[in-house]
């Protein structure tokens, strides 16, 4: 009697981010190697279920990746089957095409698809579960926002890439008095502003979760100043804002899930620190370049443990949820709650705590 051979298909979506091959590659080997799958790989996210575009993997797609950035796949932020951007002429317009997407999917006759992305493609991954698509979700993000696992891949590497940055500022803050503000990503979320801010010794952190006044800033640059430090080092997110005030959007972007894409508080708050303190001010937004290159090894342990994880999920027909962290446990969580919203950083956190103890401001 001849077994048919499981068929698995592998996703990415959202934004790019260190550690995503190292997870096609575990998923893929694992499935191949020991549980003796049949892999395909989905093009460009969600795109490539609308337009059928996918392809086979054999084991040498899924092999030398490890180190590689970005995704051998392609990804998009925008496509979404149940609200599927069509340009008509100059001007978009919205379909729900999951009708289309959910016949393409059961055509290629799949035991699971596995989805690797954020909360974005996350939430679509959910609604396609809901569908009748059994689906396995992998968390993928530098901003570590979301719920149900402690930690996502690639945001350690973004932390790493933007201390180096804070360290090479250093550089021209102490050389030349200046004030030097450092706008790193991290959307609606502090993360990656605190953890980096932390180790890259930041005299000022400033996050969403906690609305600064820029007086309070102010007079920290100007104590410091006093006190013979003629330079300080500000560490921003760029989702913080002013208590009572707003951030700042730099574009929307209408056919994304999320279209708020953030960016610009930096130059705002340089302005406004150096009209307050009359000492020179300079910004530094880091942006894409934490997204970018090569995953350092803690990412490529933890995108390995996951994609492993996943696959186990298949073979336990655990469909409907997204392996996780906690603890240092490898866990299952539900899709369903992924989708609730961002987590986001606890105003009681032990680093904040720490930080503010070594003298460290947040702005408040
Ligand atoms: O979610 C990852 C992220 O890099 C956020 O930190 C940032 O706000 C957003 O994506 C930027 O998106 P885009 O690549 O569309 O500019």
């Amino acid at each position: 009697m001849t077994i048919k051979r499981k068929r698995i298909a592998i996703l990415t979506g959202g934004g790019d981010c260190p550690g995503i091959n190292a997870v096609i590659r575990a998923v893929a080997k694992k499935a191949m190697l020991e549980k003796k799958m049949e892999v395909i790989g989905i093009e460009d996210g969600y795109h490539g279920i609308i337009d059928n575009r996918y392809r086979t993997l054999d084991y040498n797609d899924a092999s030398g990746i490890l180190t590689l950035g970005g995704t051998l796949l392609g990804t998009s932020k925008t496509a979404n089957p149940y609200r599927y951007a069509l340009q008509k002429g100059n001007r978009l317009e919205f379909k729900n095409l999951s009708k289309i997407a959910i016949k393409n999917l059961k055509n290629l006759g799949l035991d699971a698809l596995v989805c690797i992305g954020g909360d974005g493609t996350l939430g679509i991954a959910y609604r396609l579960f809901k569908d009748g698509i059994p689906i396995v979700g992998v968390p993928k993000t530098i901003d570590n926002d979301l719920r149900g696992t402690d930690i996502t891949f690639g945001f350690h590497s973004a932390v790493s890439i933007a201390t180096e940055g804070i360290d090479r500022i250093h550089t021209t803050a102490e050389s030349l008095h200046r004030i030097m503000i450092v706008e790193v990503m991290g959307h609606k979320a502090g993360w990656i502003a605190l953890y980096s801010g932390v180790a890259g010794g930041g005299d000022i952190i400033l996050i969403p979760e906690i609305p600064y006044h820029l007086q309070t800033i102010a007079e920290k640059v100007r104590e410091r100043n006093t006190k013979g430090k003629r330079f300080s080092i500000v560490v921003i997110a760029e989702g913080a804002k002013p208590k009572g005030g707003d951030i700042v959007i730099q574009r929307f972007v209408q056919e994304s899930p999320d279209p708020i894409r953030l960016g610009g508080i930096g130059f705002l708050l340089g302005k406004q620190i150096e009209k307050a303190t009359g000492l020179e001010t300079r910004t530094v937004v880091m942006g894409h370049l934490l997204r970018g290159g090569s995953p350092i090894p803690f990412d490529r342990i933890l995108a390995t443990s996951l994609g492993t994880k996943a696959v186990d999920l298949i073979e336990d027909k655990k469909f409907g949820y997204m392996v996780g962290i906690k603890e240092n446990s490898l866990i299952a969580f539900p899709l369903k709650e992924v989708a609730k919203g961002p987590k986001l950083i606890p105003f009681n956190h032990p680093m904040i705590k720490a930080s503010r103890s070594i003298g460290t401001s947040f702005g408040d």
